[in-house]
């Protein structure tokens, strides 16, 4: 059952972008509480993209009549050592998201899984811009260690991460998170 096999590999990738979620969640909470808006707005922002991103996982094993598998919750840290660690952190975690992007999109020319193949070619550009986004996060806030008033100001003035909506994205279950 080559879908099956996918559609597993599929449903443990929505466990880890709930968890990419709540990560940055936690992240924005630190910021939040170190009274830096644009950061914790960033972390905001990208939380909720990565809710979109399972909400698209779902939707896709939806249309292909596979069993969707909705994740437990696992506590996310809210403290970091300094205001550069949440996004080394984040940097690592894309890093790793597109690894396991493309096991996924091995595993579905493996199984010549032709949907899941197409499917995927978003995710692979995705996480493209994902990591150099939080690539260029980290040569702010590491410029910026001794103010990171300045790295405030570097997001608002180039409005980091605001990128709006992608007409060739999946289609979300539930629609648009608006
Ligand atoms: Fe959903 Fe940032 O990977």
């Amino acid at each position: 059952m080559a879908e099956k096999r996918f559609a597993d590999a599929l449903n443990e990738q929505i466990a880890n972008e709930f968890a990419a979620s709540q990560q940055y969640v936690g992240a924005a909470v630190y910021y939040d509480i170190e009274t830096l808006p644009r950061l914790a707005a960033f972390f905001y922002r990208q939380a909720l993209e990565e809710r979109e991103h399972a909400m698209m996982m779902i939707q896709y094993l939806l249309d292909v009549g596979e069993e969707v598998h909705i994740p437990d919750i696992k506590a996310q840290e809210t403290a970091y050592a300094d205001g550069s660690a949440p996004v080394r952190m984040a940097l690592e975690q894309e890093k790793r998201v597109s690894d396991e992007i493309f096991a996924l999109f091995e595993l579905a020319r493996e199984v010549k899984d032709y949907r899941a193949e197409q499917f995927l070619q978003w995710f692979v550009k995705e996480q493209v811009e994902e990591v150099a986004l939080m690539g260029d996060l980290l040569n702010v806030v590491e410029r910026s260690k001794e103010n990171l008033l300045l790295a405030e100001d570097y997001i608002a003035r180039e409005s980091l991460g605001e990128e709006s909506g992608d007409p060739t994205a999946p289609p979300m279950a539930g629609g648009s998170a608006g």
